[in-house]
C-alpha cells in the first residue's frame, strides 16, 4: 500500500476519511498536520464508535483522532517493529527527526532491503500488454527486433542477437567463433561461474589468471604467461560495474591473435575511455537477470563486431536451421532465443538505462562517503579513464579491521538489511579445480575472503540508503 493512501490531513474531514478507509483496506489512517508531522492516529473503531453516537460526515479527522499511538523512528530495527506490534497496533507510522512521516511497517512489510531488485515503472506494463493483445508473445515480434536495435545503436552498431540468458550469450558467442575442444580459453578467476561454465560447454579448456586487488578484474600483467599454442581467446569480466584495461586487452590480443569475448553482464551502461563496454573485442555478451542493470526477467543479449560471425550465430541461435532453407540444419544448433514478452519489458527498461545508471553511481557516492570515514574499509574504485555504473557495489573489509565480514553481514541482517559475499575464486571449487594454480590466484582468493555487497536497487530510496549507512556505523559505535 503506498504511504500516501494510509495519510490524511487533520482538517479533512469523516467523509474524507472514510473514503481513503475504504480505498486502503487496513482500517487505520494516520493523521498529519499542514507540516506533514504525525498528530494522530483514526481507524476504523473511533470512526464507527463516533458515528454511533452522531451520524456527521462533516466533521473534521482532528476531532475524531486518536492523540495517543504508538510510533517508532524510521531508524528502528526489525526486532524492535515486531516487539511494537500486536492484535491491536497493526501498523506502526515510522518517523523522521522531525516527526514526518516517511513509511509505515506492519507484519507484512517489515523492513528488509533486498541486494538489487527491479523497477518496472516504465513503459513495461504498456508493451507488454500489447504483446498479449496482439498476440505476439513468442520470438517472433518486433519488440525482439527493436531490443536488438537498440543494443547495436548503443554500442558502435555491433550486430546485437536477444538470447534466453546471459550464460547462454557467451556460450553462443565463443561456439559462433568456434572455440572448441583441444582449445584454451583465459578467465579470471574471480566471475559468476557461467563465464567459465560457458567456455567448458564448448569442450575447451579454461584457464584461470588472477585479478587486480584494487578493480577485482582480470590482472593484465599476468595474461601472457598464460598464454600457450593453444590459446585461442580471452573473456575479461567487467565486474560489479567497473570496466577493465581494455587498451591492455586489446595489444594482448592482437599481438598473441586472440578473440576477445567481453563479459559485461555486470556492467551495461560502463565506459572505457568514453566507449561502452562490449565494443573491444570479437563479441561481448550481456544478461537481463531480475537484478540486473536493465531486466527481462531472465534474457541476455550477445554483440559481434563481424556480421558474417554473427550470422552464424543467429543460425545457432535458432537451432542451427538454415534461413533459406526451413527445416534445413547446418549445424547442431540450439534454441536460445528470447521472447517478445521479454524484448518489450527490455525495451522499456532500456529507456531508462540512463537514470537506473545514474541512481546507481549516486547510491555509491553516499555509500563511499560513509565507508571512508574509517579505515577499515576498500571502497570500490572509478579507475582512471573508466566510467563505473556500479551494478552491485562492493568493498572489502580491510585486515586492520577489530571485526570479520561476518560479524557485520550479521548485523546487517538483523537491521533488516541483505548484504551479500562476493564470489569463491572458482579454482577451489570442486568443478573448476585443476584450471588454475592456487599459488598464482592469491587476489581473488584474499577478495573473495573480504569483500562484502551493499543493497544496490534503483529505487533504493534517501531514507533506506542513510538507514543502511546509519547501521554501518552504528555498528562500528557499538564494538
Ligand atoms: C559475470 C556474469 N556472467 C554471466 C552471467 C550469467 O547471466 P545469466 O544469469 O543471465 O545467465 C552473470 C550473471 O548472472 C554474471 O554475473
Amino acid at each position: 500500500m503506498e504511504l500516501q493512501n494510509i495519510i490524511i490531513n487533520k482538517n479533512n474531514n469523516l467523509r474524507e476519511a472514510l473514503q481513503l478507509l475504504d480505498k486502503n483496506g487496513l482500517g487505520t489512517l494516520f493523521v498529519v498536520n499542514d507540516l506533514n508531522i504525525l498528530i494522530g492516529v483514526l481507524t476504523d473503531g473511533d470512526v464507527r464508535r463516533f458515528l454511533l453516537r452522531d451520524v456527521n460526515l462533516k466533521v473534521k479527522v482532528e476531532i475524531l483522532m486518536n492523540r495517543e499511538f504508538t510510533s517508532l523512528s524510521i531508524n528502528t530495527d526489525n526486532a524492535k517493529i515486531i516487539e511494537c506490534l500486536n492484535d491491536k497496533i497493526k501498523y506502526i507510522p515510522l518517523l523522521d527527526e522531525d516527526g514526518v512521516i516517511v513509511d509505515y511497517a506492519s507484519i507484512n512489510r517489515l523492513r528488509r532491503i533486498s541486494i538489487c531488485s527491479p523497477l518496472l515503472e516504465g513503459n513495461e506494463l504498456l508493451y507488454l500488454t500489447e504483446c498479449v493483445k496482439t498476440n505476439w508473445i513468442s520470438s517472433q515480434g518486433k519488440y525482439v527486433r527493436l531490443f536488438e536495435k537498440k543494443f547495436k545503436d548503443y554500442h558502435e552498431g555491433f550486430e546485437a542477437l536477444a538470447v534466453s540468458n546471459g550464460t547462454v550469450a557467451l556460450h553462443l558467442a565463443l561456439e559462433a567463433l568456434g572455440i572448441s575442444e583441444g582449445d584454451e580459453v583465459i578467465v579470471p578467476n574471480l566471475t559468476f561461474a557461467a563465464s567459465i561454465n560457458a567456455v567448458i560447454y564448448t569442450g575447451a579448456t579454461p584457464v584461470l589468471v588472477d585479478v587486480e586487488q584494487d578493480s577485482f578484474n582480470i590482472d593484465v600483467s599476468k595474461i601472457e604467461e598464460l598464454i600457450t599454442s593453444k590459446t585461442k581467446a580471452i573473456m575479461p569480466v567487467h565486474l560489479y560495474g567497473q570496466s577493465c584495461d581494455m587498451d591492455a586487452v586489446v595489444a594482448i590480443a592482437k599481438k598473441h591473435n586472440l578473440f576477445i569475448v567481453e563479459d559485461c553482464a555486470e556492467a551495461l551502461g560502463s565506459l572505457f575511455k568514453g566507449r561502452p563496454v562490449g565494443v573491444f573485442g570479437d563479441a561481448a555478451t550481456f544478461s537481463f537477470f531480475g537484478n540486473k542493470t536493465i531486466t527481462t526477467g531472465e534474457g541476455g543479449m550477445v554483440l559481434f563486431k563481424d556480421s558474417k560471425i554473427a550470422h552464424k550465430a543467429s543460425v545457432l541461435r535458432d537451432h542451427g536451421m538454415s534461413k533459406e532453407k526451413r527445416y534445413w540444419h547446418d549445424y547442431v544448433g540450439f534454441n536460445y532465443r528470447l521472447t517478445n514478452l521479454q524484448a518489450s519489458v527490455g525495451v522499456a527498461q532500456f529507456e531508462r538505462l540512463e537514470y537506473f545508471v545514474q541512481a546507481k553511481r549516486n547510491l555509491a557516492a553516499t555509500y563511499n562517503e560513509t565507508l571512508n570515514k574509517y579505515d577499515f574499509f576498500q571502497t570500490p574504485i572509478e579507475k582512471e579513464g573508466t566510467f563505473n555504473s556500479y551494478w552491485l557495489y562492493t568493498f572489502l573489509i580491510k585486515d586492520n579491521a577489530p571485526f570479520s565480514r561476518e560479524d557485520l553481514m550479521n548485523y546487517l541482517s538483523k537491521k533488516g538489511i541483505e548484504s551479500r559475499p562476493v564470489f569463491y575464486p572458482l579454482h577451489v571449487m570442486p568443478p573448476y579445480k585443476g584450471y588454475g594454480n592456487k599459488e598464482y590466484l592469491e587476489t581473488s582468493t584474499l577478495i573473495s575472503k573480504s569483500g562484502v555487497s551493499l543493497p544496490s536497487s534503483v529505487n533504493l530510496s534517501e531514507v533506506e540508503a542513510n538507514y543502511i549507512c546509519n547501521s554501518i556505523s552504528n555498528f562500528i559505535k557499538e564494538l
